[in-house]
């Protein structure tokens, strides 16, 4: 039963292949890259497309038919899946988005990414994965925690650290992630 299990968890992740890609390493930038992703993370952004707190236009109708066990099944899948690297396209930007989470920046009072995010950006049991995933879907997330326009209750942590990062300092800082 525990292979059907996985077997079936990996049928039905196949339907998310088109935009996620094969394993969940999507190839174009506005789709997040999902394998590696801590599952807790993937869970609970998929009860959250489906409850509204999270809005996408794409993700509410794929959610919308599905139950508790499918999303513990698909974040299963995806978060046991191989990350493949990733790279920058700005490498100019790496270093300064590499101090920036590291230790983040005094002056505006902006937190090390670090500190919650891990070393190396590997996420943990209560911390998304940040490592790899693609600059230009990592900046649109920081602008709409910026704006509100994600503001769901974990993510109001982090509507704190974007009110605290410049436009030069997201554009740094996700060409780092990117290459991590
Ligand atoms: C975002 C899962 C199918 C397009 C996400 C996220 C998850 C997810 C967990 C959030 C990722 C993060 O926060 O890092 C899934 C699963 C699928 C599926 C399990 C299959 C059952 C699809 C399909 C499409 C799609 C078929 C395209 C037609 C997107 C887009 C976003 C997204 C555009 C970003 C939304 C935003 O900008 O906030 N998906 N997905 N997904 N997914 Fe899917
Ligand atoms: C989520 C970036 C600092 C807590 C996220 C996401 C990004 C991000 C891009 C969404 C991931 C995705 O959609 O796949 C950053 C950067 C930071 C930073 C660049 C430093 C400049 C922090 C700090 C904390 C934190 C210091 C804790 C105090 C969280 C939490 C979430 C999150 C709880 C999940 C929100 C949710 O459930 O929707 N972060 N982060 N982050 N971050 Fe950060």
């Amino acid at each position: 039963p525990a292979t059907a299990q996985a077997d079936a968890s990996a049928q039905a992740a196949r339907d998310c292949f088109a935009c996620h890609g094969p394993g969940g390493n999507s190839v174009l930038p506005i789709f997040p890259r999902l394998a590696g992703q801590q599952a807790f993370y993937i869970e609970k952004q998929l009860r959250d497309f489906r409850s509204g707190k999270r809005q996408s236009e794409v993700m509410a109708p794929i959610v919308a038919q599905m139950n508790e066990d499918d999303f513990a099944a698909l974040a299963a899948f995806f978060a046991a899946q191989q990350p493949q690297p990733n790279r920058a396209d700005d490498e100019a930007q790496l270093a300064a988005g590499k101090a920036l989470y590291d230790d983040g920046n005094t002056r505006s009072g902006l937190p090390a990414c670090a500190g919650c995010h891990q070393p190396g950006g590997l996420g943990n049991e209560r911390f998304p994965r940040l490592a790899g995933q693609h600059a230009a879907y990592t900046a649109a997330q920081l602008r709409l925690f910026k704006s509100g326009g994600r503001g769901n209750d974990r993510a109001k942590v982090m509507r704190t650290v974007a009110e605290r990062l410049s436009d030069d300092e997201i554009a740094a800082v996700v060409q780092y992630l990117a290459s991590m």
